[in-house]
């Protein structure tokens, strides 16, 4: 105790400071694959400012169907010699105690087929969960996060709804007792939602939900939208159940269906999903498109632009436009049309959570933020979300 406040007392005197004083939680995921980038583009946890979230998520660690954890890429993780990013993603605590640390099992890549075997089978439950156990005691995290894409999709089947409850339970029952955190990585849109997650259930055994309320249109599709809208515009209408796919959608078919606020985290994308139009002249949500945008230079993915992509090559070279129902900011040139977030959409974001009593926000993830302060401010997005937690809750 003595030697604590000792250290506080230190603290004080150099001057550092933690301002991270709006109670709720930044959930920020580390993707770790972004170490291989290229030029500006290239990410590591030394470019990480820990004082910008209250937890990060290392993505991701795999499943292999004996219940047994798959590190995907031992190098960018594990390896001595390689970018170690397990251990140097923990040691961040060194520079802000009050940070955790947690580690993300699953993803996009992952698929759903082994999660939907392994949650189906009670041995495999239980040898899960103690694995996991013994794999975040091994690195020293403080929590795991599921992040399965997506209960009864992409191969996994109609009983994985119950299958996911009690594999959370299980997973309640070995890391709970020992202090650490368990939260998942859920879908946001309803047609994911309904089918997949026992929502009261869910509630009772984990401690945060990050919802994913992003990825509702993209080049995945025929026409124009933007990744992630706040509210439907009117013409979704008009397109079956689009008018489900936005964040207020989402975010209250959790709330509804039986989460308490305090453990949704709503899911903000940094990066921005991108076209190529049809024909240059029609500009508007379902204009046909001819396919994917182009790739960008850091990124180097088709379909998609990081927020440091959007500010450095097009923002001044654009036309931008702020849509007044959905509450998101796209730009157009040429042929190209991208649907990205800003201070003044993250704006509305973040008081939509703090309004809804959210627990906090989750961000994926802080490679696309203008890390370098290429364009200005360094970190502008998450520096955003930090100040507006800060001004209004
Ligand atoms: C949204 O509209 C597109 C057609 O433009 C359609 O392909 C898609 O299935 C619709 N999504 C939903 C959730 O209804
Ligand atoms: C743009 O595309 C939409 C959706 O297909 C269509 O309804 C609209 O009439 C088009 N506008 C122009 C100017 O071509
Ligand atoms: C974009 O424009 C602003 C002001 O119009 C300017 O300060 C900035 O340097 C420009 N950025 C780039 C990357 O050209």
């Amino acid at each position: 105790m003595k030697s604590l406040s000792i250290l506080s007392l230190f603290a004080i005197i150099i001057g550092i400071s933690f301002p991270i004083v709006s109670g709720k939680n930044i959930i920020c995921y580390f993707a770790s694959w972004t170490v291989y980038r290229t030029s500006y583009g290239k990410f590591d946890v030394s470019n990480i400012d820990p004082s910008l979230c209250t937890h990060f998520n290392f993505a991701f660690i795999g499943l292999n169907e004996d219940a047994s954890i798959h590190i995907l890429d031992s190098w960018e993780s594990d390896a001595q010699g390689g970018y170690e990013g397990f251990k140097h993603l923990v040691a961040l605590k060194e520079q802000n105690p009050d940070l955790k640390i947690c580690v993300s099992m699953g993803g996009w890549n992952e698929g759903s087929k082994t999660y939907s075997k392994v949650a189906a089978d009670p041995e495999k439950r239980a040898t899960l969960a103690q694995n996991v156990l013994k794999f975040i005691k091994e690195w020293g995290f403080d929590g795991f996060d599921l992040d399965w894409e997506y209960p009864t999709r992409r191969g996994g089947n109609d009983i994985d709804k119950d299958d996911l409850t009690e594999l959370l339970k299980e997973l309640h029952n070995v890391l709970h007792p020992e202090g650490y955190l368990l939260s998942i990585a859920a879908a946001g849109g309803y047609d994911k939602i309904i089918p997949g997650y026992d929502i009261p259930a869910i509630n009772e055994v984990v401690d945060m939900i990050n919802v994913m309320v992003f990825d509702f249109h993209g080049a995945f599709e025929y026409d124009v939208g933007h990744l992630s809208p706040l509210y439907a515009a009117d013409v979704d209408r008009l397109y079956y159940d689009n008018i489900t796919y936005n964040v207020d959608f989402g975010i209250q078919t959790w709330l509804n269906l039986g989460s308490v606020p305090e453990k949704i985290n709503l899911g903000i994308v940094f990066y921005s999903r991108t076209f190529t139009l049809a024909d240059n002249r029609n500009t508007s949500l379902y204009a046909p498109i001819k396919g994917p945008g182009k790739a960008g230079p850091y990124t180097n993915q088709e379909g998609y632009l990081g927020y440091h992509e959007i500010c450095e090559f097009h923002l001044n070279s654009s036309t931008y436009v702020w849509d007044e129902e959905q509450l998101v900011p796209h730009i157009y040139w040429d042929d190209q049309w991208a649907g990205f977030e800003d201070p003044r959409s993250l704006t509305e974001k973040v008081k939509y959570a703090i309004d809804n009593d959210l627990g906090g926000v989750m961000i994926w993830s802080l490679d696309y933020d203008d890390f370098r302060g290429r364009c200005g401010k360094k970190y502008l997005l998450l520096e955003t979300v930090n100040s507006v937690l800060k001004e209004y809750s």
